[in-house]
């Protein structure tokens, strides 16, 4: 009988797109996508170490698994348990110390071993591998060729960070900043567009920091494989995330001028509109370079809009470094974003600074900066009503006959559309809006 898996994927879009790779894997090994956990006999947590809640997700998930391990157990199946993602990198050992039933653990840059270490615990019935060694070959060299799961897929061409903010895990999670090949990340994009990709979302940590070579050997940036990547037939959109504020130069601003399939939507994280805080922050960026940087590209495309992420209750943030984030979203009007209240997470310098902000505080500055931040974005999507948007139709909704697509500014639209548009661009007027998701009709 055919083996089926289950993976629950926390965290980022890397996450989601990793999530994706192994599951290609998994299916060229002859597994199918299982419904639910109690039905599969591979269960893989692809997981995230961002902020604490994330991390301990895991353990509470993790326990879950093993009762569903032990129920299965009782009617003769076997179940393998595997965790996958930034927790591995970060707790290494500690992950079978606080589990010890999960049968391996494969940190993210290492998880194209996947099929061997299932095959190694097969043969030997051996548990706790563990593999969170950086390797020195790339993982990207060693995927099976990727595809396309609907309209919209990400695309990842770096990975890894070497800008070290004072609160953050990535750069020992991911490692230092690696650029794929121009030639293969091409070549992945056609591949996409081939199964079925309209969309394509270019994901790095640090993503306007790419420096892939190409095949003469020479380092091009994001501008570069912007402008190779719209010349590739049947692309209809294209995207990347995340953009390092300081790192946003001028050939990436003229990108938003003159490549049209380029969407108007920009993520731009903050993080706080104080510069004493970023400064603590160790962000490379100002206030004032921040906006200047916003300004350029507004100057370059009018229709440009932006989203960013905040830490809220950053040590030493005190109520007037808050006001100077309200004033910045203010006068930048982003029409979403991401808010979260620092956590404190070992290793990182900013977790032994002095004067760190109490959870009262930090969860009043949340609440006021989401309200404000919902505000925006509300308006933002009524003022939408009575337009025509581009929606590339991209899920099932919850009513029959209705599908959810999202427009060039990323809002979810819920229409009454037939079932053959799903993965497709359709005209779509605009009926009404809330702070979450607009409602359309097929024009
Ligand atoms: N590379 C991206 C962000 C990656 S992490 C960038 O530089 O913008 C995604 C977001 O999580 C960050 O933008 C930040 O807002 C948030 N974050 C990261 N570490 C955090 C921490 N220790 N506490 C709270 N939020 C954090
Ligand atoms: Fe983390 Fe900063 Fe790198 Fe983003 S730029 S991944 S926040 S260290
Ligand atoms: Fe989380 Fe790792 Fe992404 S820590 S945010 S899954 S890079």
């Amino acid at each position: 009988m055919e083996k089926k898996y289950f993976i629950k994927t926390y965290g980022c879009q890397m996450n989601v797109y990793d999530s994706h790779r192994m599951a290609m894997m998994l299916e060229d090994m002859g597994y199918v996508k299982a419904q639910n956990q109690l039905d599969a006999d591979l269960v893989l947590f692809n997981t995230c170490h961002i902020r604490e809640k994330a991390a301990e997700k895991l353990f509470s998930d993790l326990g879950r698994a093993l009762a569903v391990k032990n129920e299965r157990e009782e009617k003769g199946l076997k179940t393998v348990i595997g965790v996958a993602g930034c927790v591995v990198q970060a707790e290494d050992e500690q992950i079978f110390k606080r589990a010890p039933y999960v049968d391996f653990a494969l940190g993210p840059l290492a998880y194209h071993k996947l099929p061997n270490i299932l095959r190694q615990i097969e043969l030997k019935q051996q548990a706790g591998v563990l593999e969170t060694d950086f390797p020195a070959e790339s993982k990207f060299d060693f995927l099976p060729e990727n595809k396309a799961e609907g309209g919209c897929s990400f695309l990842a061409i770096q990975e890894g960070c070497n800008n070290f903010c004072t609160y953050c895990v990535v750069p020992y999670t991911r490692g230092v900043e690696y650029s794929r090949p121009v030639k293969d990340v091409i070549a992945e994009a056609q591949k996409l567009i081939e199964t079925g990709a309209k969309e394509i979302n270019l994901l790095g940590q640090n993503v306007n920091s790419y420096h892939g070579e190409d095949e003469s050997g020479q380092e091009r940036n994001l501008a570069y494989l912007l402008n190779k990547m719209a010349e590739l037939d049947g692309l209809k959109r294209l995207r990347y995330t995340t953009s390092y504020p300081a790192d946003v130069d001028d050939e990436l601003i003229l990108c938003h001028k003159n490549i049209g399939i380029l969407m108007p939507y920009l993520h731009l994280p903050v993080q706080s509109g104080s510069n004493k805080i970023l400064k603590l922050m160790n962000r490379r960026h100002t206030k004032e370079t921040y906006l200047d940087v916003i300004a350029k590209l507004r100057e370059a495309n009018a229709k440009l809009k932006f989203s960013s992420d905040f830490i809220v209750g950053f040590p030493f943030e005190t109520d007037e470094d808050f006001q100077e984030t309200l004033d910045l979203v203010e006068k930048v009007g982003y029409i979403q974003a991401f808010s979260f209240k620092y956590s404190r997470r070992a290793g990182t310098p900013a977790a032994v600074m002095e004067n760190q902000v109490s959870e009262k505080v930090k969860k009043e500055r949340l609440d006021v900066l989401q309200t404000k931040l919902f505000d925006l974005q509300t308006k933002f999507n009524q003022s939408c009503v009575g337009q025509t948007f581009d929606v590339l139709f991209e899920q099932k909704g919850r009513h029959k006959g209705q599908l959810i697509g999202r427009t060039p500014y990323m809002q979810n639209v819920h229409v009454v559309a037939q079932s053959e548009m799903m993965g497709q661009i359709q005209k779509i007027k605009i009926l009404s809006a809330t702070t979450n998701s607009l409602k359309g009709e097929v024009l």
